[in-house]
């Protein structure tokens, strides 16, 4: 598996349980559509199984390495190597351009590929933008920035949190052509968070989180 969700409880100080014993786990290649009420915890289990958060209780695998026996270090190289995540707020780096931000992470985990990077750039309609900077730029074009950078280190799992919630339909095909492309290339495992009935249609299979659990 390239990755294992077990029993995993978080608790954000002062609030009420979030997660309560997810579970799911996720084959090289696979792809999974995520839905859930707003609040249900959607990102929060993006975040914990990108190490970017801790969990409470449970294990959580990401190619075979689990999280909760890591230190920062640990969790850093993780981060680098094995996930890219499409974040719901794109966590663009403002003093960066268009083209800098789409090459930044792969830079970092050693994979650059500036042939796959134009090619990511072509297909998202970003070619006109790459000297621009993030705050010039609409929703949806940063949001394509953002799934940009993440699909551009040809991550083992990419984890994307709504990354068609800005895009007009025929944009969000696209888009979701691109990444499915990516999932047959590279083998990449999917697990994305959408609302859209359309979107969930074209991924393997969907999983629901309602009351702190997967279904
Ligand atoms: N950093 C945080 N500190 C405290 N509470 C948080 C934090 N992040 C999220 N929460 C709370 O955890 C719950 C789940 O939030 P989360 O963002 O995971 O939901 P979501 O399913 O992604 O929702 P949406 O569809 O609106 O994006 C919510 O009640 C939220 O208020
Ligand atoms: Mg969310």
């Amino acid at each position: 598996m390239l990755l294992t969700v077990d029993h995993v409880t978080k608790t954000y100080p002062g609030g009420p349980p979030v997660l309560q014993g997810a579970t799911l786990s996720m084959s090289a290649g696979e792809t999974i559509a995520l839905t859930g009420e707003s609040g249900s915890g959607k990102s929060t289990l993006l975040h914990l199984i990108a190490a970017l958060d801790r969990f409470d209780a449970g294990e959580i695998a990401v190619d075979g390495i689990s999280l909760s026996a890591l230190d920062d270090h640990g969790r850093a190289a993780v981060r680098r190597d094995r996930v890219a995540v499409v974040f719901q707020q794109f966590n663009l780096i403002p003093t960066l351009t268009v083209g800098q931000n789409l090459s930044f992470h792969a830079r970092l985990a050693n994979r650059l590929d500036p042939g796959w990077v134009d090619e990511i750039a072509s297909r998202l309609g970003l070619q006109d933008l790459l000297a621009r900077y993030p705050e010039n730029l609409s929703g949806g074009q940063q949001q394509r920035v953002a799934i940009g950078r993440a699909m551009a280190v040809r991550p083992k799992l990419l984890l994307a949190d709504e990354p068609t919630g800005n895009l007009d339909e025929t944009t969000a095909g696209a888009v979701l052509d691109l990444m499915l492309d990516l999932v047959r290339t590279s083998g990449t495992a999917l697990l994305l968070v959408t609302h859209s009935q359309a979107v969930a249609a074209r991924l393997d299979r969907h999983a629901h989180l309602a009351g702190g659990r997967v279904t």
